[in-house]
C-alpha cells in the first residue's frame, strides 16, 4: 500500500513530543457516559480496563502519530514483523524497520504485538519455497529455518514486546482443516504440509524459551465466530490439543475482518454468539482480543443508514468482548478510513474506498467510534 514516507527525524520528534494522554491522567477526568459519548477510546481503555489498540504501519507516519496517541494504548505492527518484511533473501535479515517501530511504542508506553512470526498466506519469507524445494530433507530445513527466525528475532526484543503473534491464521480459508493445495486465492500451508500440525507446538515452545515472559498468541481469520460454524470449531478443537499437550499458548487472536457477504457482514451474527465463542475459548485456558476488526461499508450500501449499520457492527464485537472476561482487548486494523489495507488487497480492492475504520478521511470520529467506546463501557474495572 502506498502511504506517505516520514523521515527518521519526523518520527524521533513525534516520538519524544507528549501529546499521548496517559492512562493515569485520562482516569482522572470525569467519567464516560455509558453511552461512550465524548470519551476517546484511550480513556474507555482505562475504564474498562480492556486495550484498545490499532495496526501501524511500517513507516509510522505523522499523522498516524497523532491519531495513535489520541486514540490508543495499544498498537499492532501491521507488516514490520513479517518474515517477508524481514527477510529478502535466505539467511538475511534486515532489523531496521522493526527496530524503530519497536522503540517508538516504547517511548510511547503503548503496549506492542509483534505480527507476527510464522504466517503461510500472504506475507511469507519469499525465498522459503525455493529453500525447501532445494533440501535434501526439507522438513528438517524448516526447523532450523523457524528455530533460526525465532532465536534471532524474539531473542532481539525479548523483554520489549508485550504479545508475539507466533502462529498467524494456521487454518484453511474456509471450513475446518488445512490449506494442503495451492488455490487462486490463498496457497498451501507450507508450514503443515512440511511438518504437520506439530509446527504449531514446536513454534510456540521455541518463542516461550526465547521469551519467558511474552504472552504467546495463536491468531485466526474466522468469517463468524460462533459454536457450530466448522471453522470455529476447528479452532476450539485445536486450542484444546495445543493445551492438552501442554504447549504454552496464552491467548486465541480473532482477527475479525467483517469483510465477507452481501446484504450485511457476516461478522459477528450475534453479540451473544460471539461473546459464547469467547467464553467457550476462555474455559480452555486461553485468553482472547480481537486483532484486526474493519467492518467494509460497501457491504452495508442497502442499508437505510450504512454509517449506523456499520457502527452495529462494530458494537456487537465490543459488547461481546467486554460481556466475556477472557477478552482482554480489541484492536482494529488501522486508523482512518484514507489508509486501509482492504483498499489495495485483491479481493477486496475492487469495492475501494471500503472506509472500514473509526475515523474518516479527515480524521473526525465516525458513530462507529462511539459504538466501540459503549460497547467496551459495558465492563466497568
Ligand atoms: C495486511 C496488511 O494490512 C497489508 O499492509 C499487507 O499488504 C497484507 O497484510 N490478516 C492479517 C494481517 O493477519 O497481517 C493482514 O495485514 C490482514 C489480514
Amino acid at each position: 500500500m502506498a502511504r506517505p514516507k516520514t523521515s527518521l527525524a519526523v518520527v524521533a520528534l513525534f516520538a519524544l513530543s507528549a501529546v499521548a494522554l496517559p492512562a493515569s491522567a485520562a482516569a482522572k477526568q470525569k467519567p464516560c457516559p455509558r453511552s461512550g459519548a465524548g470519551c476517546t477510546l484511550v480513556q474507555v481503555a482505562a475504564e474498562s480496563g480492556i486495550f484498545v489498540g490499532t495496526a501501524v504501519s511500517n513507516e509510522i507516519t505523522a499523522t498516524e502519530q497523532v491519531d495513535v496517541a489520541a486514540n490508543f494504548n495499544a498498537v499492532t505492527s501491521e507488516n514490520a514483523f513479517k518474515w517477508s518484511e524481514m527477510s529478502k533473501s535466505a539467511g538475511a535479515i534486515d532489523f531496521a524497520t522493526t527496530d524503530r517501530l519497536v522503540a517508538w511504542a516504547r517511548v510511547r508506553k503503548l503496549r506492542l504485538r509483534a505480527h507476527t512470526l510464522f504466517w503461510h498466506r500472504i506475507q511469507n519469507a519469499p525465498w522459503l519455497k525455493a529453500e525447501l524445494a532445494a533440501a535434501t530433507d526439507p522438513a528438517a530445513r524448516l526447523r532450523e529455518l523457524m528455530a533460526e527466525r525465532i532465536t534471532k528475532v524474539v531473542g532481539r526484543y525479548r523483554g520489549k514486546v508485550a504479545i508475539w503473534d507466533v502462529i498467524n491464521e494456521p487454518l484453511a480459508l474456509f471450513g475446518a482443516g488445512y490449506d494442503t493445495a495451492d488455490t487462486p486465492v490463498t496457497p498451501k500451508n507450507i508450514f503443515f504440509t512440511t511438518l504437520g500440525e506439530g509446527y504449531i507446538a514446536d513454534a510456540f515452545r521455541r518463542t516461550r524459551a526465547a521469551d519467558p515472559k511474552a504472552k504467546l498468541f495463536l491468531n485466526e481469520l474466522l468469517w463468524d465466530a460462533r459454536i457450530g460454524d466448522p471453522k470455529s470449531d476447528a479452532l476450539l478443537a485445536l486450542v484444546a490439543r495445543l493445551k492438552k499437550a501442554r504447549v504454552p499458548i496464552d491467548g486465541v487472536g480473532i482477527q475479525a475482518h467483517a469483510m465477507l457477504g452481501t446484504a450485511s457482514p457476516w461478522f459477528p451474527s450475534t453479540t451473544a454468539s460471539l461473546k459464547r465463542y469467547i467464553d467457550a475459548l476462555g474455559k480452555l485456558g486461553v485468553k482472547v482480543e480481537i486483532t484486526e476488526l474493519d467492518v467494509r461499508l460497501p457491504l452495508l450500501a442497502d442499508q437505510p443508514n450504512p454509517l449506523a449499520a456499520q457502527a452495529a457492527v462494530y458494537r456487537r464485537v465490543a459488547s461481546a468482548c467486554a460481556q466475556s472476561h477472557a477478552c482482554t482487548g480489541l484492536t482494529v486494523w488501522g486508523q482512518r478510513d484514507s489508509h486501509s489495507w482492504l483498499d489495495s488487497y485483491s479481493l477486496t480492492s475492487a469495492t475501494a474506498p471500503n472506509n472500514p475504520l473509526l475515523l474518516d478521511a479527515s480524521g473526525k470520529r465516525k458513530l462507529a467510534y462511539q459504538a466501540v467506546a459503549a460497547g467496551l463501557l459495558e465492563r466497568r474495572r
